[in-house]
């Protein structure tokens, strides 16, 4: 890994847990390393991608957004990442901690919205630069689980004024596992998965090996 930092995503459906996994890997990166770490998330992590997560993630009632017009927006906000806040933070040493990346985009926009993947592939490819992750680090769990701990429920007519995604069916969240776990079968030298249905505790334990041992901690 030589002095240029490290690229590490938590991926996985709604409910897994990244969030606070995110939190946590943080504080204990920092308290453990002198490295900089900088967490982040997608849609975000900038000034123009965080004003897109807007767009991306409120349901306008007076005008849908396409299926194509997402995929666009998600690529916006990956190229913007990408070259304003990853590329430079690497190119310091540091970790960089992204909640979801474009892994997230290959699954919900290909399998589950059910666009080509190898379009999708390509509109990854080049709003990053061909930029990927050094680890993705994929939480698993049952989405009917994942809603439960939300306290939302898929397809519920009260989600839909708010999340667009956490308004779709289960069949949809279904989609999104399966097509995580597809994924990460074909990208098993990047991937690691995890089981998130342990406490808070054990899932963050059985990331902290994984990442300690990536970055080669003793
Ligand atoms: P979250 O920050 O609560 O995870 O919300 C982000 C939502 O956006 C989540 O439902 C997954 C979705 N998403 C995509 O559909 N494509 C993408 O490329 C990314 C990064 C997220």
């Amino acid at each position: 890994m030589d002095n240029r930092g490290c690229f590490i995503t938590l991926e996985g459906g709604e409910g897994v847990g990244k969030t606070t996994q995110l939190r946590k890997l943080a504080d204990r990166l920092r308290l453990e390393t002198n490295r900089e770490i900088i967490p982040t998330r997608s849609p975000g992590g900038t000034v123009i991608a965080e004003s897109i997560r807007d767009i991306l993630k409120q349901r306008n009632r007076e005008e849908d957004l396409l299926p194509e017009s997402e995929l666009l927006l998600f690529g916006v906000c990956h190229s913007q990442m990408s070259e304003k806040l990853i590329r430079p933070a690497l190119a310091r040493g540091a970790i960089l901690l992204s909640d979801r990346f474009t892994d997230s985009t290959l699954v919900y926009q290909g399998y589950a919205r059910g666009l080509s993947a190898d379009f999708v592939r390509q509109i990854n490819s080049f709003s990053c630069r061909g930029l990927k992750p050094d680890l993705t680090i994929l939480l698993d769990l049952d989405p009917e689980t994942g809603f439960r701990r939300t306290g939302l429920r898929a397809g519920n007519a009260e989600n839909m004024q708010e999340d667009r995604f956490d308004s779709e069916s289960m069949e949809f969240h279904q989609k999104v596992r399966n097509g995580f776990l597809a994924i990460a079968a074909m990208e098993a030298e990047r991937f690691v998965i995890i089981d998130a249905s342990g406490s808070i505790e054990e899932v963050h334990q059985h990331i902290w090996e994984t990442v300690r041992a990536k970055l080669g901690l003793l």
